[in-house]
């Protein structure tokens, strides 16, 4: 059995469809690029894979259990556990220092927090900015901070929303390879949505989501 099944998920905003009928699964371990050009669906895919966002039809299975057919707590605290998330706008709390956003899924879970944290500043080299303010860090550290926060729970699924759009060749080479060492590490499944060909060289596998569009001539 595959860890994700994505099955026959269409989803359309107003008359648009975004997704028509998508399906295709995700095994434990994989490295898998969702690539596609802008605006073609790539997070309105995440989020449904995610369960922040529900398709129109079709489901989404994940280790067995739909996750559509949970209540909406039982699918939020599935999500807490099991799924850690990068997001295209990364989503850092402003307000929040870096440990403090890092430890933010950690309270959450009712965890205990400050070794873990310290744990992940180290392990994404970025002890220094432990008392930074997210609008103080450069770009790829942003992203470091949010790969950190993502990971804090060891989720067993990562999702990270075009991870490296914004990022010099520098750091996107860091982040690949940070991706690469979770990967085998702690045996994560990465899903990336990416336009940026720089990371294809991280893939196990790769979805084009162009293949998918209906030929309308
Ligand atoms: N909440 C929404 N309401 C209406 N339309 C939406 C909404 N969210 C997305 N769309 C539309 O759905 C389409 C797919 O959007 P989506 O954000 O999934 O694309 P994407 O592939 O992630 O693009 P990008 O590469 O630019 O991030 C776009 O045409 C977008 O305008
Ligand atoms: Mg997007």
């Amino acid at each position: 059995m595959s860890q994700i099944e994505v099955k026959n998920v269409s989803k359309s905003y107003g008359k648009k469809k975004v997704l028509d009928s998508v399906s295709f699964n995700v095994d434990k371990g994989e490295i898998l690029l969702i690539e596609g050009r802008s605006g073609i669906g790539k997070t309105t895919l995440l989020n449904i894979m995610a369960g922040i966002d529900h398709p129109d039809e079709g489901t989404v299975i994940i280790e067995g259990e739909d996750i559509f057919k949970m209540s909406e707590d039982k699918r939020a605290k599935f999500r807490l556990e099991k799924i850690g998330i990068i997001f295209q706008q990364m989503n850092l709390i402003e307000d929040l220092n870096v440990m403090e956003n890092i430890a933010l899924p950690l309270k959450l879970a009712g965890k205990k927090w400050k070794e873990r944290v310290d744990e992940l500043l180290k392990y994404m080299k970025i002890e220094n900015l432990k008392y930074e303010m997210p609008t103080s860090l450069s770009g790829g550290e942003m992203q470091r901070c949010a790969i950190a926060r993502a990971i804090a729970n060891e989720p067993e699924i990562l999702i990270a929303d075009e991870p490296t759009s914004n990022l010099d060749d520098e750091n996107t080479k860091n982040i690949s390879e940070l991706f690469t060492r979770i990967n085998k590490e702690m045996g994560t499944t990465i899903i990336i949505a990416t336009h940026d060909p720089r990371i294809n060289h991280i893939a196990s596998e790769i979805i084009n989501l162009a293949r998918e569009e209906k030929n309308e001539g």
